[in-house]
């Protein structure tokens, strides 16, 4: 499913990117800007923020439960 459509970023690349971030042990929180910068993509319009958000706090609370 694409979930930002100026760069045709799919919810499975943000997925990977937020695991990526979340597998370096990283202290800070996976930022949007962060997924896009590892998905090889530039926010344009911004009107997926709310949608990128949510999938990465989803994926990374799931990850987080699976690691404990
Ligand atoms: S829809 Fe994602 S930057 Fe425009």
């Amino acid at each position: 499913m694409i979930l930002c459509s100026c760069n045709r970023l799919t919810c499975s690349e943000v997925r990977a990117a937020t695991a990526q971030v979340l597998d370096t042990g990283a202290a800070e929180e996976v930022s949007p800007g962060r997924v896009f910068r590892l998905c090889g993509r530039t926010v344009c319009c911004g009107a997926c923020s709310s949608l990128i958000n949510r999938t990465i706090t989803d994926h990374a609370a799931a990850v987080r439960a699976g690691a404990s």
